[in-house]
């Protein structure tokens, strides 16, 4: 049965293989280790039998304002709900820290779109939300979509 709870350090090196995969494939931004420690706190994964299957992450930006990030499920664990669930719980523990604005910059807007996301500009977005973008290999050239949902 999979079970949801904070990541730790001994989650780290299973996190950056799945998140570094399917950058691999281009489907989403890699995450250094340096990267994953200094923001343990901010990933929930989901595990199944002791192994990680999924992952996804809530980093705080701006006031009441929070990004969705890094995340990912293993592909034999995909259209499971899995993915759902870990946005929602990290929804559930932004909104108790008082998180009105929750958004992500994905190549996925339709799976965001079922978790109850809309597609803005990605201009509409604030500027501290770029302030990261900078390391990106893309950067200027962003082509993910901004999605963002209200509560
Ligand atoms: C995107 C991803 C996290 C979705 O996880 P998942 O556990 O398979 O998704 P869920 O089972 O929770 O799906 C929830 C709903 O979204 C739909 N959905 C899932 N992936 C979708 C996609 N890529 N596009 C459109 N809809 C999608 C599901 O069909 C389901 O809809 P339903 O309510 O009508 O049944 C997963 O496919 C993944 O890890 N992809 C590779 C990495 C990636 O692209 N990450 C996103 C970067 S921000």
């Amino acid at each position: 049965m999979v079970q949801y709870r904070g990541a730790n350090f001994a989650d780290v090196e299973a996190l950056h293989e799945l998140l570094n995969g399917y950058a691999a494939a281009g489907l989403m931004l890699s995450r250094s280790r340096n990267s994953i420690y200094e923001n343990l706190r901010d990933y929930i994964v989901a595990v199944d039998a002791d192994k990680v299957v999924g992952v996804g992450a809530l980093h705080m930006v701006w006031d009441k304002l929070a990004e969705v990030r890094s995340l990912a499920v293993v592909n034999e664990h995909k259209k499971q709900n899995i993915g759902r669930e870990i946005v929602s719980r990290l929804e559930t523990g932004g909104r108790q820290l008082g998180v009105e604005t929750f958004f992500a910059l994905t190549y996925q807007p339709g799976f965001f779109g079922k978790c109850g996301y809309r597609q803005v500009p990605n201009d509409s977005l604030p500027q501290k939300v770029w302030k990261e973008c900078v390391y990106c290999p893309k950067y200027p050239y962003c082509d993910e979509a901004a999605m963002i949902k209200h509560v």
